[in-house]
């Protein structure tokens, strides 16, 4: 809880705004940044490696549905993809 709390507080200070991730002018990247700054500043792909993106989108996916803004399986695949892809 801890962590989280830190990494929390180190997204608001510094957060990664919409554009400033790789290939930003993709279709994956705006639906990456669409979907994922609605609750939160955008995180930056190279934040976590594959394996923790994995499992940080099975809670994103939670968190979402819990919230009633689940994205369409097209969407998780291409969020997905877009974070295999440029993962740490
Ligand atoms: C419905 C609101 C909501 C949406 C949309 C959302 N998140 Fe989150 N996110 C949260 C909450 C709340 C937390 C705090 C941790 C928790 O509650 O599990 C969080 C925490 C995180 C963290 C951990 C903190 C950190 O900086 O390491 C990451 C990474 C993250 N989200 C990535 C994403 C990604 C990628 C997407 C898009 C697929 C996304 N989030 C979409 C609500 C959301």
């Amino acid at each position: 809880m801890r962590t989280l709390l830190l990494l929390l507080s180190l997204m608001i200070v510094q957060p990664v705004w919409g554009m400033d991730v790789p290939d930003a002018d993709s279709p994956a990247a705006r639906v990456f940044a669409e979907r994922c700054s609605a609750c939160h500043a955008l995180p930056h792909p190279k934040r976590l490696d594959w394996p923790h993106w994995q499992h940080m989108l099975r809670v994103m996916k939670q968190r979402m549905e819990e919230r009633g803004m689940a994205m369409t399986t097209e969407e998780w695949r291409t969020v997905a993809d877009y974070l295999r892809a440029h993962a740490r």
